[in-house]
């Protein structure tokens, strides 16, 4: 499509969704004060009271502050997009693999020869330009909300950066580029990396696109270029997974050589990357595939084997342990498992296209990316090999099925089942240690323009009640008031739900509130300097719930060091979570969350079940003895 019909696409896209809002002053400040009461002590908590209130006094700090981001509203698409950006991503110095990229993980793959591989590959690269072409002809169908408040258009720039995006690591923030107007003239091409070294594959010769077979044959190049050991050149990928600061340290010592600077360039253009993973000697269990496709497995294993900086990543196991890697900062998980299940429908439901051999074009070979290397790089390579083999080391990954009731049963309680297991993560929590902690959950704003997400904070002072009303051993409570709590648990959940995804939640509207001060050149307001403003934005447990329509699933790792990571999928008659830790911290284990969960899960449908026999038993009684109630009054 030309680039200008491409704008008036794009234009038409978004300008039909509104704006995000700037919710209320006082409403933000009292469900602040509302979120965090129960979870820090009573003395912090009436010094954080006396300070919100402060904050938000007529002619206070807030007003101020406020009538700014309105103003910013008005002058900007989305007001809180580059703020949150930044805040989410781009300042964070966290190496990529598990601290910040999810992944998906495929079905183990049966292959027979690494030629069924290879075959394998083929048909995703296949797949890939073929989703990409529906993305440049604004061709793909716009999204539409499902679940609470359904049938609202989404907004779909998301998709618009799944192949054109590259995150460059800076010393300070990395800055993440996307070439939306790329001239459609400039021949595109596609990374392989293989054995740890980077090749680089056009997807077309000659104006056309490469046919399933010629890719193949390609492939079968790169593999045989890639044993040859006098050619190898040391793993340059290794320098991506490690922290922002140190690779972007690491990368102005590359650049000062041209060959590199090269090489450089045509991985930041690419579409993708496809990596070609040496079979990784591990049982192909959930947990281990998800671990391996989180780090790759290290230095050791394929975690070279990969470029992080780049948006989508798309491993190929030659043992048949598969899925896509991701750089979180151009898009949503949501996305993400839209491009892999189209990909993978694309794999097992078209017929393989292996061309007649009289199509086959004889092609040049893929040329291998080359590095100019020295002592200090050598001493940075290894450097950053060490670091991602701590990472490895230190990741306690539990993917786990429960299997005894899905989504069906929930919603036969008329509850909202992601609310359901939201309050179900909270009492696995509880029963681990006692207290709720700052929770985060992703709420899609993508009903409004450019929409990222907004946090749903699910600990919440009905979670709080309930939890205790199941796990109390001094004080019992009855069904009913279980029952009761669980009730004001779930329609709390579900009403912070519907906030945030109305744009009405509050940690965007703060993350404003702070950044406009700081562009003012106020003094930090005292609200952001205080102790439970810090605690509160400290996820203990980080959760998303992420579903799909095709057997695969997503997982990442925790955000902080003492927390959990819990992504969830679930399906009408089971729930598969995922759940990340750190070994390194005594207070954390995901076996032990995961066990917690599942008995949590057991008790809330025991507990329902009781309440619904109980329900039917006195309204069976009451028909059967003396005179029919009369309904209402
Ligand atoms: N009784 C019966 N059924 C109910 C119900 C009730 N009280 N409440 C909801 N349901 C049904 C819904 O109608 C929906 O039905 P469907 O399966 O036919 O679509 C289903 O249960 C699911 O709804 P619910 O569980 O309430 O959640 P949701 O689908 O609205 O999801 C969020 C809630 C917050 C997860 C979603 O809005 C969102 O933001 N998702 C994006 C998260 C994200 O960005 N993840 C990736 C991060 S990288």
């Amino acid at each position: 499509m030309p680039i200008m019909e491409k704008e008036a696409a794009r234009e038409r896209d978004s300008q039909v969704l509104p704006k995000v809002p700037v919710p209320p002053l006082k409403q933000t400040l009292d469900t602040y004060l509302k979120c965090v009461q129960h979870l820090v002590k009573e003395e912090q908590f009436r010094k954080t009271k006396a300070v919100v209130e402060k904050f938000g006094a007529p002619g206070g700090v807030g007003e101020v502050l406020q009538k700014k981001l309105l103003e910013r509203r008005e002058k900007t698409n989305n007001w809180v997009y580059d703020y949150w950006l930044e805040d989410m991503y781009l300042n964070n110095r966290l190496a990529l693999p598990v601290n910040s990229s999810p992944v998906m993980v495929f079905p183990k793959q049966t292959f027979r020869d690494q030629k069924d591989a290879l075959r394998f590959a083929a048909r995703i690269i296949r797949g890939v330009l073929d989703y990409k072409a529906l993305i440049d002809a604004r061709a793909l169908p716009v999204d539409f909300a499902r679940g609470q408040l359904a049938g609202t258009p989404l907004c779909m720039e998301q998709y618009y950066r799944l192949f054109t995006s590259y995150r460059y690591p800076g010393l300070k923030t990395d800055a993440l580029k996307v070439q939306m107007n790329a001239a459609s003239s400039v021949p595109e091409h596609i990374i392989v990396a293989c054995k740890d070294q980077f090749f680089v594959l056009d997807v077309a010769a000659n104006s056309k696109q490469l046919n399933e077979t010629e890719i193949f044959s390609q492939l079968e190049k790169i593999l045989k270029m890639s044993e040859n050991a006098e050619e190898r050149l040391p793993p340059f990928g290794l320098l991506t997974s490690d922290g922002r600061t140190e690779w972007a340290q690491a990368r102005d010592v590359l650049t000062k050589d041209q060959t590199n600077r090269d090489s450089l360039a045509l991985i930041e253009s690419c579409i993708c990357l496809v990596c070609l993973d040496e079979p990784s000697r591990l049982e192909p269990r959930d947990t281990t595939r998800a671990l391996l496709m989180l780090h790759g497995g290290g230095r050791e294993k394929n975690g070279a084997n990969r470029w992080y900086d780049k948006s989508m990543q798309f491993v190929v196991g030659m043992d048949g342990i598969c899925g896509v890697v991701c750089e979180h900062s151009a898009f949503e998980g949501i996305v993400l498992v839209q491009c892999s299940e189209y990909v993978m429908k694309y794999i097992t439901g078209t017929p393989s296209k292996m061309a007649a051999a009289s199509s086959v074009r004889q092609l040049p070979p893929p040329k291998r990316l080359l590095w100019k290397c020295n002592a200090h790089i050598h001493g940075l390579l290894t450097a950053s090999g060490d670091r991602l083999q701590k990472l490895v080391n230190n990741l306690d990954m539990d993917v786990f099925k429960f299997n005894t009731y899905g989504k069906d049963f929930i919603k036969k309680q008329k509850m909202s089942p992601d609310a359901f297991i939201q309050v179900a993560l909270q009492l696995a929590f509880f029963k681990c240690r006692g207290r709720l902690v700052s929770t985060y959950e992703s709420a899609s704003i993508r009903r409004f323009q450019e929409g990222r997400v907004d946090n749903i904070r699910s600990a919440t002072p009905e979670a709080l009640a309930f939890v205790q009303s199941m796990t109390d051993e001094r004080v019992t409570f009855t069904d009913s008031e279980k029952m009761k709590r669980l009730r004001d648990a779930i329609n709390a959940q579900t009403s912070y739900t519907i906030a945030a995804i109305t744009g009405m939640a509050i940690d965007n509207h703060l993350l404003g509130l702070l950044r406009i001060s700081k562009e003012l050149n106020m003094e930090k307001p005292e609200i952001f300097c205080d102790e439970t403003f810090a605690a509160s934005n400290h996820f203990i447990l980080s959760t998303s719930q992420v579903p799909t329509t095709v057997e695969m699933f997503c997982c990442y790792g925790p955000v902080v060091t003492n927390g959990y990571g819990a992504c969830y999928n679930p399906q009408s008659d089971h729930i598969l979570f995922c759940v990340s830790s750190f070994w390194e911290n005594t207070e954390t284990s995901s076996a032990v969350y995961v066990k917690a969960l599942n008995e949590g899960l057991l008790e809330i449908r025991d507990l329902c079940n009781r309440s619904s026999a109980a329900a039917s038993k006195s309204a069976s009684s009451g028909r059967g003895a003396g005179p029919p109630h009369k309904s209402g009054k």
